[in-house]
């Protein structure tokens, strides 16, 4: 493994695409990607984990997804609720705590049960933290954040102005930084709708690879890509080497 151990990215946050196109490839039905995408996320959370990866955010389930066929829907909440009671055990052993960001009040009553469990159990765990992004939209998010904002009263007469600083303490991600690099699996370079204020100097990595098949060799190379970048954050690149000028 090449990697620098001084450049590891804090928070990697991950957009799982292409389990459908996964299980059509095998003549299998779309729920069978799914289920080998749930097994990708046990691999890859453990790879994280071994890295010394402090957050890892997982977008599996969007906002827009709820759209999708009710027996597709119905079929993820099962695999979701299936998957966090048999790996509740394997996060204690690994110290890693659970947490969501999304609107997790329209998921099923039973998910969002063994949810509260989950984060309930995990909550003093510390050498990681695993988000999964769960009925998760960035503009669901911003404006669901703008409405707590308000209730404060902080957007009074007489308040200060608001900050960013102070916005994003209202966001469902307020208990983390923001993702250092950002992967897209399955050739989509777009955001669709996730984290579209924590990405404003994230890497990105759009990769071919469908989720089902992204293993940990995957993304070993794809943190190798981001330690060969340079992040300027705006500053000139002489500015970052901290070379004279
Ligand atoms: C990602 O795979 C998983 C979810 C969105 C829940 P898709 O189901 O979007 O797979 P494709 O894009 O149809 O291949
Ligand atoms: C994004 O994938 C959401 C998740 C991976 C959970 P989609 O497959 O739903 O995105 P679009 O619709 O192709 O943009
Ligand atoms: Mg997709």
């Amino acid at each position: 493994m090449s990697l620098d151990p001084q450049k590891m990215p804090r928070h990697i946050a991950i957009i799982m695409d292409g389990n459908g196109r996964w299980a059509k490839q095998q003549g299998l039905p779309r729920i069978e990607g799914h289920r080998r995408g749930s097994e990708i996320v046990e691999e890859i959370v453990e790879s994280c984990r071994t890295l010394n990866i402090p957050f890892l955010t997982l977008y599996a389930f969007s906002m827009e997804n709820w759209a999708r066929p009710p027996e597709e829907v119905n079929a993820l909440m099962s695999l979701l609720k299936e998957f966090l009671k048999a790996k509740c055990q394997k996060l204690l052993n690994n110290e890693i705590r659970l947490e969501t960001i999304g609107d997790i009040s329209r998921l099923p009553q039973d998910v969002q049960e063994v949810l509260a469990d989950t984060k309930a159990k995990t909550a003093a765990c510390d050498k990681m933290t695993l988000v999964l992004a769960l009925s998760y939209g960035a503009r669901d998010e911003m404006m669901r954040a703008i409405q707590k904002v308000s209730a404060a009263g902080l957007l009074s007469e007489g308040s200060p102005p608001l900050s960013p600083e102070v916005l994003a303490k209202y966001l469902d991600t307020h208990f983390m930084p923001d993702p250092d690099l950002l992967i897209r699996t399955s050739g989509e370079s777009r955001t669709s709708n996730f984290l579209l204020w924590q990405t404003a100097y994230s890497e990105f990595v759009f990769t071919e690879t469908l989720w089902p098949d992204f293993h940990e060799s995957n993304l070993i190379k794809v943190i190798e890509q981001y330690q060969r970048r340079e992040r300027r954050f705006g500053q000139t690149s002489d500015q970052v080497q901290d070379r004279a000028i």
